[in-house]
């Protein structure tokens, strides 16, 4: 058996073999993982040996460890790879090199990929939408997911036991710390996690993804192992149907502020609307300040709340830059049905409100804006912060208004 580490047997010979990330500081080099995240990988044992996606390469060391304990001597069949972001790709030539008569199963994007990133030819095979791979005692049938997360994503089922390998689907930041399924976690923090990968990595492909909850639906599924985040065998309906949720980008009742600030004047003017946004009875009310938070939990709120007030202020005839970065993020995702109120600031020649309002205009009508739009030069007078008042009361009312129906 594999000394000095944890066996964790998901189902019937079927094994997690991922590593547990705590020294990524971000996720793509954009997205903050405060608690880590983890790189899933599954051994399935039996007449033939899969291997179910692989880890990021710098972790490999703990994986590999566990898959040649489990492995013992036998070899290595099979290593499907559901998806080439090298999070989960990261790891195949070492174990070409390792197992050297193994295959690589994919689609026909996959093994071209396989041949850019890992030169690695003709030790590949490439699955058609829907078709099965005999692997001895088991079966394997697989499914398309295009964009979700990249071109040649697709998911893996397994029907004697009813399971799903999802790859990216119903993934989530976090490392694994001791539990590995659902019912082990902290479900409220997995959920927002998960919540957190999927506006930022899978958002902007909210129709593909909807497309692939579709043949998600159609299958009997008691297991659910994603590439990232616990295993789903509790809450499986529960999670399905927060993606299906987030990809209809259906919201709920809340305002997210965020402004940006550097000597504290448009901060006046924020918390001025956020405070009229509170006493006209929204709850929560979710201020960032966008040069100190995370892009991703900014983002984040955005997606899940009805309303978002944006107000910043000038720098060298621009929008400040972190804003500029905010909505060009944003602008990639493109959000529907939402609405958005503004205000921007300047001393001389203003820009932010400008850059702001093209924005809105830009989104063809995901983002409606709500009055007024407020411009403030320099330091917010008592006029400026009865405006702001004004925004919070009318964006409050629209929002109420939607969740009421
Ligand atoms: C480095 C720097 C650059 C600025 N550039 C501009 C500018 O190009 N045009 C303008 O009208 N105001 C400019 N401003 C002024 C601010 O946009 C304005 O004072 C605003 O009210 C500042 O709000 P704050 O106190 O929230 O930082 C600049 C301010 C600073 C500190
Ligand atoms: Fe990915
Ligand atoms: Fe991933």
């Amino acid at each position: 058996m594999v000394e000095n580490y944890n066996v964790i047997e998901v189902a019937d010979s079927i094994f997690w073999i991922g590593a547990n990330d705590r020294e990524t500081d971000k996720f793509e080099g954009l997205l903050d993982l405060p608690m880590g995240v983890a790189y899933n990988s599954y051994l399935m044992r039996g007449e033939k040996n899969v291997l179910i996606d692989t880890v990021k390469s710098s972790f490999m060391d703990d994986f590999l460890h566990r898959l040649t304990g489990l492995l013992d001597s036998k070899p290595l069949d099979y290593v499907i790879v559901n998806h080439m972001e090298p999070d989960h790709s990261g790891s195949v030539d070492v174990i070409k090199r390792l197992y050297p008569d193994v295959k690589f199963v994919g689609n026909a994007k996959t093994v071209e990929m396989m041949k850019n990133f890992y030169g690695l030819e003709g030790c590949t095979i490439a699955v058609k939408e829907g078709e099965t791979l005999d692997i001895g005692d088991r079966k394997l049938v697989f499914a398309f997911a295009p964009m979700v997360h990249w071109p040649e994503s697709m998911v893996s089922y397994e029907p004697n036991l009813k399971i799903l390998f999802s790859n990216d689907i119903f993934g989530g930041f976090g490392a694994l710390e001791g539990g590995i399924f659902d019912d082990e976690v902290n479900f409220d923090w997995t959920v927002y996690e998960t919540m957190r990968y999927y506006v930022n990595i899978v958002g902007r492909y909210a129709k593909p993804a909807t497309k692939a909850l579709e043949k998600v639906r159609k299958l009997d599924i008691s297991m659910i192992c994603p590439s990232h985040g616990p295993v789903w065998r509790s809450d499986i309906d529960k999670i399905i149907g927060l993606y299906e949720k987030w990809s209809r980008q259906e919201t709920d009742e809340g305002v997210v502020v965020v402004y940006g600030s550097m000597y504290g004047n448009t901060k006046l003017a924020s918390d001025a609307i956020a405070r009229s946004l509170s006493m006209s009875g929204i709850n929560p009310v979710q201020i960032y300040d966008v040069s100190r938070s995370n892009i991703s939990f900014i983002t984040t709120d955005i997606w899940r709340y009805s309303g978002l007030i944006l107000s910043c202020c000038t720098y060298n005839m621009e929008l400040y830059p972190p804003m500029a970065g905010l909505l060009r993020l944003l602008a990639n995702k493109n959000m529907t049905g939402r609405h958005i109120g503004l205000c921007g600031t300047y001393s001389w020649a203003g820009a932010a409100l400008r850059e702001m309002s093209e924005f809105v205009e830009k989104s063809n009508g995901g983002w409606t804006l709500v009055g007024p739009t407020i411009e403030i030069k320099s330091r917010p007078t008592s006029a400026d912060i009865e405006q702001c008042r004004m925004l919070g009361k009318n964006m409050a009312e629209i929002v109420k208004n939607k969740h009421s129906k």
